[in-house]
């Protein structure tokens, strides 16, 4: 048991749903952020998840609204304590050419993928300091290292992430307060089955590794760099991504 308490935003989703699993599994207790309008679907994955022998707690929360990202977190303190990990995974996709985007596109891709990670850390940073522990994970992209045709929103957003794990692991390092993010490459989810058939194909014949990640692939990563031991990692990215993009 580890008697921490982790919180996953984006935690009803592909990537989110693997997450909150394998934090579970080692006995953490585990609360999962959905959007506010995902009510029902929320309740009918906690019921599933139940069915399957996981006590997850699930809580509405528009990350990319700072107010409400305060409003949620004080809502968790009081009925489950505080945050002890904190896992960044919400994340949408807006993708079209720089040609055909819009505002809106550029707008909301930001703030959900970057601006959350501000809006919610920013909630939690301070108790974790104080208490002297803390693990934050960033769940940043390939497309944030390597960039991709279609996606200058989601690419920006990403590599953001990237720079605000390294300021931070900077500033909390001496404070047992851990800051990573975790690359992941194309993993089989919503997210990835959105691509048009032909490409995605095309992007897969690519893949060193010859398939898609699956989400335990990335759970995996996160179950590790959150865990108690992991306390000399700090300001890393860690690809998972089938040797799609490979760097050091
Ligand atoms: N590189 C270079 N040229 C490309 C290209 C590429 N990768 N892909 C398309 N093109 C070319 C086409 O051949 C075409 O050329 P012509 O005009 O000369 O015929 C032109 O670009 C098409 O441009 P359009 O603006 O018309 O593009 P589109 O509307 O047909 O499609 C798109 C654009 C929707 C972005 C589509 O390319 C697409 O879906 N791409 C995949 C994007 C992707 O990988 N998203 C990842 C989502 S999953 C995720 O994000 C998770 C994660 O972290 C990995």
């Amino acid at each position: 048991m580890s008697n921490k308490t982790a919180l996953v935003t984006g935690g009803t989703g592909g990537l989110g749903t693997a997450i909150c699993k394998a934090l579970a599994d080692r006995g953490d207790r585990v609360i999962a952020c959905y959007i506010p309008s995902d009510e029902e679907t929320a309740r009918a994955w906690q019921d599933q998840l139940k069915d399957e022998g996981y006590d997850i707690q699930i809580i509405a929360g528009d990350v990319s609204s700072f107010a409400d990202t305060q409003r949620m977190i004080r809502e968790i303190e009081a009925n489950y304590g505080w945050v002890d990990i904190l896992v960044n995974c919400a994340g949408i996709t807006r993708d079209k050419t720089l040609r055909k985007m819009d505002e809106k596109d550029w707008e909301d891709v930001v703030s959900v993928n970057l601006g959350s990670v501000f809006n919610v850390t920013r909630q939690v940073i301070d108790g974790m300091i104080e208490r002297g522990f803390g693990r934050i994970v960033n769940i940043s992209s390939v497309n944030g290292q390597r960039g991709q045709f279609g996606q200058t929103n989601y690419s920006a957003a990403k590599a953001g992430m990237h720079g605000f794990t390294m300021a931070l692991a900077q500033e909390a390092a001496r404070k047992g307060v851990t800051v990573n993010s975790v690359s992941p490459g194309y993993i089989a989810t919503s997210m990835t089955a959105a691509i048009p058939e032909e490409i995605r194909n095309q992007i897969v014949a690519g893949i060193p590794v010859g398939r898609m990640g699956d989400p335990e692939d990335i759970a995996h990563t996160i179950a590790f760099l959150t865990d108690e031991k992991s306390d000399y990692i700090t300001g890393a990215n860690i690809p998972v991504n089938g040797g799609m993009y490979m760097s050091f």
